[in-house]
């Protein structure tokens, strides 16, 4: 793996000057402020709102609960009751509105500066955005700061790119790589009520708009699917898939939800098909300890399960998992190393001095938590 220790994880987007709280137009740093005043102020119970890094320690998470019920579905792991008001499974409410919860945590980051991302803001309704403390914004920026910088190692190869980015929700990433001239063929998928409001927001124009070049957003689609149904799938049913290119997964605390062996089911599904795979994976580990318990106590009172943090419980079950699955590479990273090792002192310097960071033991037990794993089955891909 060619990723040099303490390089400088750049930041994202260039800043796009703009104007107007909640406009369609990425503020200027003087409004982002005021926008991020705006918020509400972070409550302990915020802790318990972010889905993916620290989430569920603390109590409970808001429900969206759109669209249509789906029955006998394979891989579905939760026995409680359906909600009739969603006909969802309670679980399955409460996985969907994970994806809120990482479109408010990103805009967080957003407005208290410690990512540059003029997309985040157009997937948050006004009435949920929510400033979260400083450890779940460091928690955000560090996540999305590593993701970047291996997503960056892959594109730098030669010749075409793909992504496919699993359980998408609200990400902003394909938008971020396309704003800045990348020409990477990218893919989304989430369950199809997700995927809806994600298109309407896409087809509103404002992102387009944002990406400001002349193509506007080319080469972007989004796939409706339950991914516990893929198996039944071919490629040439979702529009604009490629297997005769290199192809990078991603899986930003998406896969964790899903039974084990449904997990490898998806993640065969693209090595059967695509002879140059690669693989990035957020989850989190660690349940042993008192802490990791506690997480997954709280998780469960909320009806999610994660299937996947109780077979791999650290780094090195993580990396197990990939090379069983035929990834000739692999490798991975806890929360709070990457922010130690990844980030280099200028960046810390800046991103400490917005708003202080009072609880570093609390951060390092939080991030020790979370991991990425990546991994590749060519073995050109992430070198450099
Ligand atoms: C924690 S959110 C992460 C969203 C995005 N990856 C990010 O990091 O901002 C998890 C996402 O996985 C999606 N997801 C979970 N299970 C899924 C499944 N079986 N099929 C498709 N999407 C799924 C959810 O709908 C949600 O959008």
């Amino acid at each position: 793996m060619g990723l040099a220790r303490n390089s400088k994880i750049a930041k994202t987007t260039p800043l796009t000057p703009g104007s107007g709280i909640g406009s369609t137009i990425y503020p200027t740093r003087a409004v982002r402020l005021t926008f991020s005043a705006a918020l509400r102020r972070p409550q302990l119970s915020d802790m318990a709102a972010i889905p993916n890094l620290l989430t569920g320690l603390r109590g409970g998470s808001r429900g969206r609960g759109r669209g249509r019920g789906q029955a006998n579905i394979p891989g579905f792991s939760d026995a409680s009751s359906i909600n009739p008001a969603t006909r969802f499974p309670r679980s399955e409410q409460a996985i969907r509105a994970t994806d809120t919860d990482a479109a408010v945590s990103r805009l967080s980051a957003v407005c208290a500066g410690y990512l540059e991302d003029p997309f985040a803001e157009h997937f948050v309704e006004a009435a949920s955005a929510t400033r979260r403390l400083p450890i779940i914004n460091r928690g955000t920026y560090t996540r999305t700061s590593a993701i970047d910088r291996l997503v960056d190692l892959f594109l730098a190869g030669s010749g075409e790119r793909q992504i496919v980015s699993l359980g998408a929700g609200t990400d902003t990433r394909a938008f971020r790589l396309r704003a800045r001239g990348e020409r990477v063929l990218y893919h989304e998928f989430d369950f199809p009520d997700i995927c809806a409001v994600k298109k309407s927001r896409v087809d509103a124009g404002a992102i387009v708009k944002l990406i400001d070049k002349q193509d506007g957003l080319t080469d972007y689609h989004i796939h409706s699917l339950d991914l516990r149904t893929i198996a039944g799938k071919e490629a040439t049913d979702f529009e604009g898939l490629r297997i005769n290119i290199p192809t990078l997964v991603i899986s930003e605390c998406c896969l964790c939800y899903l039974k084990v062996e449904i997990t490898e089911e998806v993640i065969q599904w693209f090595i059967k098909r695509m002879p140059s795979l690669s693989i990035i994976l957020y989850e989190p580990i660690r349940v042993d300890d008192p802490f990791g318990q506690q997480m997954v106590e709280n998780l469960a009172s909320r009806g999610v399960v994660m299937p996947t943090v109780q077979k791999y419980r650290t780094l090195k079950d993580q990396e197990e998992r990939l090379a069983k699955l035929a990834f000739v590479g692999v490798s991975s990273e806890s929360t709070d190393k990457i922010w130690d090792r990844w980030i280099d002192e200028d960046e810390k310097e800046r991103v400490n001095a917005l708003e202080g960071l009072d609880e570093v033991e609390e951060w390092n037990l939080l991030a020790s938590h979370y991991a990425v794993i990546w991994g590749w089955t060519d073995e050109s891909i992430f070198q450099k």
